[in-house]
């Protein structure tokens, strides 16, 4: 494939708002004298991703013109395309005495001072209208829309600055920041690299797109998110397991970059595919898979809607390429995965495993069978199971 030799972040360059040591040493002393806003989950992923590039061009929470641009019309004010609010929501009680201009201390969940805020806006904002275009209900029972409900109804907009990482105390050798990823890619001489966000375990649907897509490109950046998901979605460590034996058993090693994607998930279809795609643009991809009903929940998106977006934007208005896939299956009449533009078979020669089907067997003690996941990952997942010390449902 011919390439540019290194793709460019969104909007041109990557951000980094890391505080200098001297940044750090200053707002250190004035910490104890600064109003103080306590982070949610996602905000202390988003504080993390702005910092370290990964939402270039973002310096910091969106201010009203490019909320409203970003909600309306999948832009920001810049004319960049954008499909996700990044926000910071607090409540009237915490918003009011807040000055614009000052600085603001942000502590992440536990107290730990993490980040600043120069504060130059607060604003309110239509938590239905944002529901209903950007995950396309209005539904509280969606989890993505259900979190906007539940939060603050004013904004905080401003430059950040991030003091203290977010310890990935589990996966500290997958934590490859986007200029790093850079640096990984062009050192392998990568012209091509093909981009995976995931959130679920690994099966083999997920390991047929990658290949196909690797068969066309110089390497893969698989990019499990492990921010914050909804309870019953896998934890992150279980997956991470099952990403690194796939890799010791069924990829060649040296085509594939592993690493962690610090961002929360929103469950948002359609709108996240694109986000997802810009994120990994900035991390150095210059390809991105989307497959059937990316980022979806439920059924609240149609099967292929997160790639029928992508037409809504100019060609090369994204400067990154999407590579769309069907819907896979393990096919009986070929004896592999395929999808329907590569098999003739007919639909009771598919097997379609859901994740629900799985874990029905894996809390029956079965293991799901090899069609659908790779023997070592059904025996990490049926272990995980098993684990007394996991509380949740797989
Ligand atoms: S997601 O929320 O991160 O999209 P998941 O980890 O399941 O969930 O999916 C990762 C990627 O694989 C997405 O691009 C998704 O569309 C794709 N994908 C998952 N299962 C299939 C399948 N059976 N066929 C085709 N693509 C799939």
């Amino acid at each position: 494939m011919t390439q540019p030799d290194s793709i460019a972040p969104h909007g041109g360059h990557l951000i980094n708002r890391i505080a200098t040591p001297e940044q750090h040493a200053e707002f250190l002393d004035k910490a104890d004298f600064l109003p103080r806003v306590k982070l949610e989950a996602r905000a202390v992923s988003d504080l993390e991703l702005i910092a370290i590039g990964g939402f270039s061009p973002l310096t910091g929470f969106m201010h009203e013109a490019d909320y409203n641009g970003v909600v309306n019309d999948m832009h920001l004010s810049n004319g960049l395309p954008w499909s996700i609010p990044i926000t910071l929501p607090v409540s009237e009680e915490v918003a009011a005495p807040l000055k614009e201009g000052s600085l603001i201390r942000l502590d992440n969940p536990y107290g730990t001072f993490v980040g600043v805020l120069q504060l130059t806006q607060k604003y309110r904002y239509d938590k239905r209208h944002e529901a209903l275009l950007v995950y396309r209900t209005n539904e509280e029972k969606h989890p993505g829309v259900s979190v906007v409900y539940k939060q603050g109804a004013v904004n905080l907009a401003g430059d950040v600055w991030l003091l203290e990482r977010n310890p990935h105390t589990l996966f500290p050798t997958y934590q490859i920041d986007p200029l790093e990823s850079r640096s990984l890619f062009r050192g392998k001489g990568w012209k091509s690299i093909v981009g995976f966000q995931t959130r679920n375990p690994i099966h083999r649907a997920h390991e047929y797109i990658i290949k196909c897509a690797l068969e066309i490109v110089d390497g893969l950046f698989l990019h499990p998110l492990v921010g914050a998901t909804k309870e019953d979605d896998i934890p992150a460590d279980v997956r991470m397991n099952c990403y690194e034996i796939m890799l010791e058993h069924y990829f060649p090693k040296d085509r594939v970059i592993l690493a962690i994607n610090p961002a929360a998930m929103r469950y948002a279809g359609p709108r996240e595919a694109i986000f997802h795609a810009l994120v990994r643009k900035n991390y150095g991809c210059t390809h991105f898979i989307v497959g059937r009903d990316h980022a979806g929940v439920g059924d609240y998106y149609g099967t292929y809607d997160a790639q029928y977006i992508f037409d809504e934007f100019e060609p090369g208005e994204l400067g990154i390429t999407p590579m769309k896939f069907e819907h896979a299956f393990y096919c009986l009449r070929t004896q592999s995965m395929a999808t329907t533009k590569t098999s003739p078979s007919t639909r009771d020669e598919r097997i379609h495993l859901s994740g629900t089907k799985v874990r029905e067997l894996l809390r029956k003690g079965e293991l799901p069978p090899p069609e659908f996941s790779r023997p070592e990952v059904a025996a990490e997942l049926a272990r995980a199971m098993q684990a007394p010390e996991i509380s949740y449902e797989i």
